[in-house]
């Protein structure tokens, strides 16, 4: 049986299932082995992993521990009210008209941050002035219609992680800000915070960035050093906005203070440093990299908002969740009904009931004519059993949307 504890209460002879910390925050490369020594217990406590999943049947019981079936049973129930509570803004462009601006604007600006990022390796300065006109578009996008750019930024290439995170941590500041009603000068500083909160690993050596094995503990260290540099790049940096420079030294911190580089606690890290580890960790975890596949964005959010009392703010975790909906456009779904659909669209109202786009027969497993359904109508009695992996299906969610 998979139970979760926390991790101070994790003895020798326990397997570990699931270090459930979305892999980017410690150096094991193995998400599941048995505790045979000290120094392992120690080490998931250093790296402020609080609880793990254990498998109680590869190892020793934790008696009274919730089950896995226990706690999403949990989640679920504190996760219903967050999904109702939200109110989301009706877009003023139509998805597959800003899907063609959007497609060119995350071009832009990933180009722009590949420059930028290639610079600074060869030393130069950075220059502000490259990244704001692409940030004004950024911001436009979204404005007009939310769901385009930040659907895009889900699809990566694997040899471009660094620059497509990068601007996709933008996109997703962007939104968020707009979302929660902050200025647009807040949210122009944020994006570019978000463009450039990486660009320390540009000091960071190729070996260990693009080491495709596990990271020793001294190479892990190494990588960390990331926030810092990249700090003393953008300080220097003329015009740099006190809210840029603070995504770019926050995005690694943590609420319960087991973050770094400081290791800053609750209202010691700002507004912006709070969303911009949330917006982080989320387009990690959808990403698909060397070391996991990419989590479907319910996935990744229902993790968001399990971790969220000692990684993130509880409230910024709530309000991004419904900033992105817990089903986000070109997310693809099991219907009641035994159909496969794509959302094409949220609900103003129900976050539970998008406008889906019905492509497959999940009975018959064949393919069927597209038409699409408001499932927030109160004519239409379909509902969303559930996620489905495109993969599986074989279905190509960009063509429909
Ligand atoms: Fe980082």
């Amino acid at each position: 049986m998979i139970k979760k504890i926390q991790s101070d209460q994790l003895v020798l002879g326990m397997y570990v299932h699931d270090l459930d910390c979305g892999w980017m925050a410690h150096p094991f490369l193995i998400n599941q082995f048995a505790l045979t020594h000290p120094s392992e217990i120690d080490k998931i406590i250093q790296y402020g992993i609080r609880a793990v999943y254990i498998d109680t049947e590869r190892g020793l019981d934790a008696p009274g521990a919730p089950t896995e079936a226990e706690v999403r049973k949990q989640l679920d129930i504190a996760l219903a009210p967050v999904l109702q509570a939200s109110k989301k803004r009706v877009p003023h462009a139509v998805l597959s008209d800003e899907l063609v601006i959007a497609k060119r604007v995350l071009t832009e600006a990933q180009d722009v941050v590949q420059d930028i990022l290639s610079d600074v390796r060869l030393g130069r300065q950075v220059e502000l002035e490259r990244v704001e006109p692409v940030v004004e578009k950024m911001i436009e996008s979204v404005l007009r219609n939310p769901g385009a750019l930040t659907s895009l930024g889900r699809v990566k290439q694997k040899d471009h992680y660094t620059f497509q995170h990068s601007v996709n941590v933008g996109v997703l500041l962007v939104n968020f800000c707009q979302h929660l009603g902050l200025a647009r000068d807040v949210t122009r500083d944020a994006a570019i915070g978000g463009l450039l909160h990486d660009i320390g690993k540009m000091k960071t050596p190729d070996t260990i960035l693009n080491k495709p094995g596990k990271l020793s503990d001294q190479e892990f260290s190494v990588m960390r050093e990331h926030v810092t540099q990249g700090v003393n790049i953008l300080r220097n940096v003329p015009g740099i906005s006190s809210v840029s420079l603070s995504v770019a030294a926050q995005h690694h911190e943590h609420m319960d203070g087991g973050g770094y580089p400081a290791g800053l606690k609750g209202s010691e890290i700002s507004q912006l440093g709070q969303m911009a580890a949330i917006v982080d960790v989320y387009d990690a975890l959808t990403s698909l990299r060397v070391y996991h596949s990419a989590m479907e964005p319910t996935q990744a959010l229902r993790k968001l908002f399990e971790w969220s009392p000692g990684h993130f703010s509880v409230d910024l975790v709530q309000r991004f969740i419904q900033c992105i909906g817990i089903y986000p456009v070109g997310t693809l779904v099991r219907l009641e009904s035994g159909f496969i659909a794509i959302v094409i669209e949220e609900s103003s109202t129900d976050l539970l009931r998008p406008v889906v786009r019905i492509v497959h027969d999940g009975k018959k497993d064949c393919p069927t004519t597209p038409r699409d359904v408001d499932l927030a109508k109160p004519s239409v009695t379909d509902r969303i059993m559930g996620n489905e992996s495109a993969e599986k299906w074989k279905i190509n969610t960009r063509a429909y949307v």
